[in-house]
């Protein structure tokens, strides 16, 4: 049918044409953006899951009801090696211009601007010319990136307060944000919290995340909600596809919807991957079950080529071998002693190897001695990439 049509869209962050099953979260978020507007008590959201299941999209989809509620969003992704302070300066720096509009905000969003520019000069962040006017704060400027942290988000807090416009801050990524970096956000959104100032934070990360350790744990665990986000149920599955076929006014067979379903294991990301083959692969509506047969062994080479390929290509030969002896041995999730024993070395030295995989998210530790892919169905992909592997 015809591929200008088609209404699928695989790729990280797309929107999908029908974002189906995640009413519950998507519930969650707007009670959490109410009360916090309201001056209410609201946890934090950090929502955790595979890659490929729609975080991203949960996320982008949060800040639009943000905005709908008189947010200000702050869309974050975080990168591999970047500071939190480097992520933060620039959009609080937009954040305050916007905040210092209206009037009876000014005062206190030039003065959050002024910690601003003495936090970005601390920390050694690169912020651009501040206008003439704002002077630097040096009393926000310990040097202690969670004192600092804490102090500037109550200013700018203090001064979204004055406009009556909260602010939304929502960080993508959060895995890899170092844990000091993750504490002191941590730390500042707790005492933003205990002063009932209008920010909500809204992360989403891999779940690995849930994994902090000490007294940052247990502050984590009374600041957030986590949310699980996992693969579409059945029925939310079926409408991931059957809906957006039928609103372009074409039709789909139930076999051939099942078979999707099946074969996608209701993963977001394979789901639209296999929609959008087919329905460029079938002649006609309705797409029939031996369209999606056809369907398939395009959707395979189109993830291969993507969605696993470009986390592939970042690995070490070695970082390879270790996904690969993870894979030959069949499901997941998988233990150390067993991954070392496939490759033929001992658990100790083995133990570098997984670290950086977990760094690069690449792999998570469900629990202790335990590895899995954070990618979706990566073991049959490492199967298929390297077929004739010894260990
Ligand atoms: N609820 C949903 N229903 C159908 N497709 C979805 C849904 N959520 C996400 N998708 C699709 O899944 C893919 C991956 O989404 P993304 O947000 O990038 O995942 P993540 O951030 O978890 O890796 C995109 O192609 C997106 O269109
Ligand atoms: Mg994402």
């Amino acid at each position: 049918m015809d591929p200008i049509a088609n209404p699928f869209a695989p790729g990280a962050g797309s929107r999908p044409p029908s974002l189906a099953g995640r009413e519950k979260i998507l519930d969650d978020v707007r009670i959490a953006l109410g009360r916090i507007k309201a001056g209410r008590h609201a946890k934090s959201i950090m929502m955790l899951g595979l890659r490929g299941v729609g975080k991203t999209v949960l996320l982008v989809r949060s800040g639009e009801l943000a905005e709908e509620r008189d947010y200000i969003p702050m869309l974050i992704e975080a990168p591999e090696e970047k500071s939190l302070a480097a992520l933060m300066v620039p959009q609080l720096r937009v954040v305050l211009y916007r905040l210092s509009k209206f009037e009876k905000a000014r005062t206190l969003a030039n003065r959050a601007l002024g910690a601003l520019r003495s936090f970005a000069s601390v920390f050694k962040v690169a912020y651009g010319e501040f206008e003439v006017g704002i002077e630097a704060e040096p009393a926000f400027a310990s040097g202690d990136l969670e004192t600092d942290f804490t102090e500037l988000l109550i200013v700018v807090a203090n001064a979204a307060r004055a406009a009556e416009r909260p602010v939304a801050i929502l960080v993508d990524e959060v895995q890899y944000l170092e844990e000091q970096d993750l504490a002191a956000l941590i730390v500042a959104m707790h005492k933003i919290g205990q002063k009932g100032l209008p920010v909500v934070l809204i992360g989403a990360g891999l779940p690995q995340l849930a994994a902090l350790s000490g007294e940052i744990k247990s502050y984590a665990e009374r600041l957030f909600q986590f949310i699980n986000v996992g693969p579409l149920d059945t029925t939310s599955a079926r409408d991931a596809i059957a809906v957006p076929i039928h609103t372009a006014g074409e039709q789909i067979d139930v076999d051939a919807i099942e078979l999707i379903v099946t074969k996608t294991e209701g993963y977001p990301y394979f789901l639209q991957e296999w929609g959008s083959h087919a329905w460029n692969t079938a002649n006609a509506s309705p797409i029939s079950l031996s369209d999606v047969v056809n369907a398939s062994n395009q959707a395979v080479a189109a993830l291969d080529d993507s969605f696993f390929r470009v986390r592939f290509d970042r690995l070490t030969h070695r970082e390879q071998d270790y996904l690969r002896a993870m894979a030959a041995l069949g499901k997941g999730p998988y233990r150390s002693g067993d991954i070392a024993g496939k490759l033929g070395i001992k658990v100790t030295s083995a133990g570098p190897l997984r670290t950086g995989l977990i760094k690069k998210g690449m792999v998570w530790s469900p629990s202790h001695g335990e590895t899995e892919f954070t990618v979706p169905m990566f073991a049959e992909f490492m199967m298929r990439v390297m077929p004739d592997w010894q260990p």
